[in-house]
């Protein structure tokens, strides 16, 4: 038997209905806050990661599905939707008009990590970017938006974490204190880090080594090293916050782990779904627009894993609308009777109405049975007598009262009961 690829999943028929409500809550939120949705490839130039997501990343070193093309052109499988809407707007030329640009995926991204529950190597990110709007106010709406996932699908129990982690300007400074800071360490550090201690020491603030991890956590923090701009920045952010009613927490260890943010960053984090409790991740990117050849366009945006998502929803046991079941069960035997109960299937189709039919020669009694395990709301008895007389009994299923209808009238009589569109 050939088996998935270790890290991946299959979504089942049966439980799908979770996912689909989840996406189309997301999707429908980040619509009512003005967003588009916007869809790019699978796989991207591996350059746009090493760039756009940062060398010295866990993501770029570690993590990523790097592979060559026939003509010997490297491509990488997407770690993350940000870097790709960079590059379709640079590419695409979108950032001529009106801003500020507000666009949100939905989409499937790829990393070689350990698998764990809630860490898969395929998992699906949905995501919102904003381009030309650099007011502190965009970073609250965002979280804001965040926010209002989240509440609109009952999970209450998550908590916001926030930090700044300053400008290139601020950055310089805070690069000197942590390299005083982890120089006198080095030989404890692992290896990828030691490199890091070179060429970018924070990122050895979010190394997953828990030596790293014990080593790093009096570190010094990027909020004691802020430029007054950034500063300004941060304390506008939680002011917005706090007249939008969004309760927050400043946590001063938050790096996150992509070179691309700047001043702002925050995390979603949701305790009781295991070790990967950070549903969703995000913060500013002012430089990166113009770091992919693009203009110098700020930038902010989030992710959050839907996978993640699923596990807090079901922690929290938030209520998660049922499946759609059929409407109407057309049960029939006999010649007369297939060939009437198939006309009238393909009529209730085109009026709307869910439908079904025997399509694998069951008796009466087993398409009783089946209809009853389809959790139908109707069903329709026919046999040649009810062709021959004219009339049927459609039977309501879930309780109510059983109806006779004329079956020569029966597509109008059934979608005025069930409520279909008669004109399809
Ligand atoms: P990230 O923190 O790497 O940020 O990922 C965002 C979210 O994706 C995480 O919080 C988590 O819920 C989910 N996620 C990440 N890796 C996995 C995995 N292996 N398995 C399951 N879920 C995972 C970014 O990707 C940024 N692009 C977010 C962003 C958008 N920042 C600005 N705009």
């Amino acid at each position: 038997m050939i088996k998935k690829p270790r890290g991946t999943s299959d979504i089942l028929p049966d439980s799908i209905y979770k996912w689909q409500y989840v996406e189309k809550t997301v999707k429908e939120t980040a619509e009512n806050f003005g967003f588009k949705e916007i869809r790019f490839p699978t796989f991207e130039a591996t350059e746009l990661f090493l760039r756009g997501v940062g060398d010295t990343t866990d993501i770029v070193q570690k993590e990523m599905y790097t592979f060559e093309d026939k003509e010997g052109r490297s491509f990488t499988l997407r770690p993350e939707g940000t870097a790709s809407t960079v590059r379709a707007l640079v590419e695409n030329g979108l950032y001529g008009g009106t801003m500020p640009l507000k666009y949100y995926y939905v989409t499937n991204c790829f990393r070689y990590e350990k698998p764990q529950a809630g860490r898969s190597r395929e998992f699906t990110q949905f995501g919102v970017e904003v381009f030309g709007a650099d007011s502190p106010l965009c970073d609250a709406q965002i979280i804001y938006l965040a926010s209002t996932v989240f509440k609109k699908l009952g999970i209450n129990g998550i908590k916001l974490f926030i930090n700044s982690i300053g400008c290139p300007e601020c950055r310089k400074n805070y690069h000197k204190a942590l390299r005083d800071y982890f120089s006198s360490k080095e030989d404890e550090l692992c290896d990828t880090c030691k490199g890091r201690l070179v060429t970018n020491p924070m990122r050895i603030l979010d190394c997953k080594s828990p030596i790293c991890k014990e080593i790093a956590a009096p570190a010094p923090k990027t909020v004691d090293y802020l430029c007054d701009d950034c500063k300004n920045h941060f304390e506008s952010l939680k002011k917005y916050l706090q007249t939008m009613g969004v309760e927050y927490t400043v946590d001063p260890t938050i790096v996150r782990g992509l070179d691309y943010y700047t001043k702002t960053v925050f995390e979603f984090v949701y305790e009781g779904i295991g070790a990967q409790a950070t549903v969703c991740g995000g913060g500013r990117y002012d430089g990166l627009c113009k770091m992919l050849d693009g203009p110098e366009l700020s930038g902010i945006g989030f992710a959050m894993g839907m996978s993640r998502l699923l596990l807090a929803l079901e922690t929290e046991n938030a209520p998660v609308p049922e499946q759609k079941h059929p409407d109407i069960y057309i049960a029939n035997l006999g010649e007369k009777a297939t060939a009437f109960a198939t006309k009238l299937f393909a009529e209730l189709q085109s009026c709307d109405i869910s439908a079904e039919i025997d399509t694998v020669g069951r008796s009466m009694k087993a398409q009783m049975k089946y209809a009853d395990k389809l959790d139908v709301s109707y069903v329709l008895v026919i046999g040649d007598n009810e062709v021959d007389e004219d009339k049927a009994t459609l039977k309501n299923m879930q309780g109510g009262e059983s109806v006779q209808i004329k079956l020569s009238q029966a597509c109008e009589e059934i979608v005025k009961i069930i409520g279909g569109d008669i004109n399809g």
